[in-house]
């Protein structure tokens, strides 16, 4: 504990824990969450909204898929903390708002830094205001390290792959100091290629499986840049229901000050994604195969035991059932 761990108070509006099982999280609660018009941002807001809690969202720009969430247009690279929001009853703030292409940021490294600065706002709004405060980090942390499982305690800053990646090296650190120095409550998640719902705006973002589910199915070639690439796919779902766990955990003052793997827990190769969208799509694929691009993690299965001990986090959803609901709403928006 620092220096300044005992002057932590709890903010003044707490969410009601339940009468009959204490530390047990009762809706309610209001959330501030930055990327809220991101894929993982728009995904929680909605869970969250649907069992009654209340999000107050911050993004750079409307979310194009919904207007449900209330959302304030806000670059926090330009704004100070104390500018982040002015509500009072905030129970946590939950901090997604990153530019998260890792060879988008190979091509622009001056986005890594916009992110560490987007971190820190959030982070010293959440100081002075004694919030919690859960962080959406990535996998990339750990480098390309090619462990057969990789544990949280795997992560090493020497081995940043990618600007993107000490991006979220330098946002884990700052996190990890205000825990020591101010007693800040906080969640690290390292998530891992969340896919599903709400990720098919390819003209902003470029991911994996909604490109090639879209070429697959218009008949055009794809290049898949590593054909020995493993990587720990995430249904949307599964990885929500990890962030909505840790919210009530640190709500609920039960688990904080932690740094958590959230993915299914099992790899699949690029190989693999393409032959189970091909088979949903009864499509024969034109695939080129090109070597991994620079700053790219070439095998990653996450350790989820950390996960499921503290948390109770269950991943539901296997490559081979996620796709097919992945596709079955790419049909739905008309993408394909
Ligand atoms: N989706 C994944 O597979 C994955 C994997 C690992 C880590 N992550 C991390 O999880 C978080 C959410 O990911 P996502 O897939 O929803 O990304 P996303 O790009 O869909 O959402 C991020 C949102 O942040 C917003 N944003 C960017 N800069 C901003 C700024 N200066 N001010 C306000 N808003 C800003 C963007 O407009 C966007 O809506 C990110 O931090 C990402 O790095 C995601």
């Amino acid at each position: 504990m620092g220096v300044f761990a005992r002057a932590w108070r709890l903010p003044a509006h707490r969410p009601q824990l339940s009468k009959h099982r204490p530390g047990v999280y009762k809706v309610g609660m209001k959330a501030l969450i930055t990327g809220s018009s991101g894929q993982i941002g728009t995904n929680l807001s909605i869970a969250l909204m649907a069992r009654g809690d209340t999000v107050d969202g911050i993004d750079i720009r409307p979310n194009a898929w919904t207007r449900e969430i209330p959302t304030r247009l806000l670059d926090l690279t330009k704004i100070k903390p104390d500018e982040v929001s002015s509500a009072k009853d905030i129970d946590v703030v939950v901090h997604l708002a990153a530019h998260a292409k890792v060879f988008e940021l190979v091509e622009h490294p001056d986005r890594a830094l916009a992110n560490v600065i987007d971190c820190f706002t959030a982070l010293d709004f959440a100081r002075r205001r004694n919030i919690p405060f859960i962080f959406g980090s990535s996998r990339e942390v750990y480098g390309d390290i090619h462990h057969h499982v990789t544990e949280e305690k795997s992560a090493d800053f020497v081995v940043a792959e990618s600007p993107y990646s000490a991006s979220k090296i330098a946002g884990e650190a700052m996190i990890y100091s205000y825990g020591s120095c101010y007693g800040l409550p906080y969640l690290v998640f390292r998530f891992s290629n969340v896919y599903g719902r709400y990720d098919n705006d390819l003209e902003r973002m470029e991911r994996v499986i909604p490109l090639f589910v879209r070429k697959i199915a218009r008949d055009e070639p794809i290049v898949v840049f590593g054909k020995e690439k493993v990587l720990d796919f995430t249904y949307v779902d599964d990885c929500v229901q990890g962030i909505v766990k840790g919210i009530d955990a640190l709500v609920g003052g039960r688990v904080q000050n932690e740094t958590i793997n959230l993915a299914y827990g099992s790899g699949s190769s690029l190989v693999d994604m393409v032959n189970i969208v091909s088979l949903a799509l009864g499509k024969t694929p034109k695939v080129s195969y090109e070597p991994a691009r620079p700053g790219e993690v070439t095998r990653y299965v996450a350790d989820i035991a950390k996960a499921r001990q503290l948390l109770g986090y269950d991943p539901q959803t296997p490559l081979s059932g996620g796709l097919p609901k992945a596709i079955n709403w790419y049909r739905q928006t008309g993408m394909i």
